[in-house]
């Protein structure tokens, strides 16, 4: 038998790619786009080269649309042009991963040399005070960048932001410009008006890419991986039609060439072609649904699992009193609290409004409701998701309903 990995060594693809150019993490070094966009915000920045105060900046865009690439971008090169200058240094927070003002304090507060604060413990005035004296003792301009912020609001309220502009007001040797990136085009809604003009000061909306934008950026891509010989244009083209129509999202399309190239490359092809694009994005959209599997809520697991099970005892249709069976043969055997009809009939709803299911009621007969349901994904990869739960693992040797019921 021929080896395993020949058809990998027999195509004129290139080996040597380095993927980390398609990595959300990389940052090109020209953005095509974004150049109008990229230039409002280092005007505004760039007035700390010339000694002045930048104003504050909300950047709003849809996923994808390069804000948090652009703001990595501009920090970098600010921070660059004015080495030996001016003091400038990017503070970026995530504020999804940061998810508490204790914690936004400690990221700004430990980015310059001082006291070291710890991740948990102090009371708020220490923490603040120390934060202070630590930018205070560096002396220069510091972008702070609060990505995704909306999310932070949403969950905390904007009192930390007030704090933050409470803190610049009273620095003497540094300045905070803050930069918050939002996904919500509402988000100004949400914030006080004492802090929604402070941080309004200058406003910038990112646009979805269209189609042939896409491309550009695509394309510059396979350049910077040097691969551009190894992309057929069909390749591309369909690739950035299909992002536009996902709201023109380049970070789905980068992904979806990361994709195309890997197929293509191991299936000892030596062109990226229209056939493996569509190969990636059915790998995606199955890798999505798992993914969506993966982080439902306990008890949702316990009811799809329920249903899987239902059906491969033999059903296609069942009552409302029979699914709730299942349901609850599940949860007894995983151990799990067993919900009320009721909301295990909502959740039927939420399984059905993610895709993972399609309930259909057929009749209101004798016996009640008839549900017919189907399952959109495959029984046994989506059984070997939920068994991945560590709540389940007392089931995975109970593989049928009527063990189930025995056990
Ligand atoms: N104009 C562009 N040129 C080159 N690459 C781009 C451009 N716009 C976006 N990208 C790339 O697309 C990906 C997504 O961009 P980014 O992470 O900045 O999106 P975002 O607007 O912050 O999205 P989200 O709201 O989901 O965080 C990144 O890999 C980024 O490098
Ligand atoms: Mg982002």
């Amino acid at each position: 038998m021929d080896n395993i990995f020949k058809k990998y060594l027999e195509g004129t693809f290139p080996k040597n790619i380095d993927y980390g150019v398609f990595e959300p993490s990389f940052i090109p070094h020209k953005m095509p786009h974004r150049e109008k966009e990229i230039g409002v915000i280092a005007e505004n920045l760039g007035r700390i080269l010339l000694g002045g105060r930048p104003k504050n900046i909300l950047v709003f865009g849809k996923s994808g649309t390069g804000k948090t690439a652009a703001m990595k971008y501009i920090g970098r090169e600010l921070e660059e042009a004015s080495r030996e200058r001016v003091n400038v240094k990017t503070v970026f927070i995530n504020c999804q991963v940061k998810d508490n003002s204790y914690s936004i304090f400690e990221t700004l507060g430990n980015a310059f040399n001082g006291e070291r604060i710890p991740f948990t413990g102090w009371s708020f005035d220490r923490l603040y005070a120390t934060t202070r004296k630590n930018l205070d003792q560096w002396g220069g301009n510091v972008i702070l960048v609060l990505d995704e912020i909306d999310r932070f609001v949403k969950k905390n309220g904007d009192d930390f932001l007030y704090q933050i502009l409470l803190l610049d007001s009273e620095l003497e040797k540094s300045r905070i410009t803050i930069v918050g990136i939002t996904n919500d085009l509402k988000f100004s809604e949400y914030l006080d008006s004492r802090v929604k003009s402070r941080l309004n000061e200058e406003k910038i909306v990112f646009p979805p890419y269209s189609s042939d934008q896409i491309y550009d950026i695509l394309m510059d891509r396979v350049n910077i991986a040097g691969i551009g010989g190894f992309v057929s244009e069909g390749a591309l083209r369909l690739i950035s039609s299909l992002a536009s129509q996902e709201n023109g999202d380049a970070r789905k399309a980068i992904e979806m060439l990361r994709t195309s190239i890997q197929i293509a490359f191991s299936s000892g092809d030596n062109r990226v072609e229209e056939a493996h694009v569509f190969s990636a994005k059915t790998r995606m959209e199955y890798d999505a649904v798992m993914e969506t599997i993966r982080t439902l809520p306990v008890q949702a697991k316990a009811l799809l699992l329920g249903i899987i099970l239902l059906r491969e005892s033999g059903n296609v249709q069942y009552t409302t009193g029979e699914v709730f069976e299942a349901y609850r043969n599940v949860a007894n055997g995983a151990n799990l609290p067993v919900l009320t009809p009721r909301r295990i009939s909502d959740m039927l709803s939420d399984l059905d409004s993610l895709g993972l299911i399609t309930a259909h009621v057929t009749s209101l007969g004798r016996y009640g409701r008839t549900k017919m349901i189907e399952i959109n994904v495959s029984f046994n990869d989506a059984k070997k998701v939920i068994f991945e739960d560590e709540n389940f693992s007392r089931l995975k040797n109970t593989p049928t309903m009527k063990q189930l019921r025995l056990t």
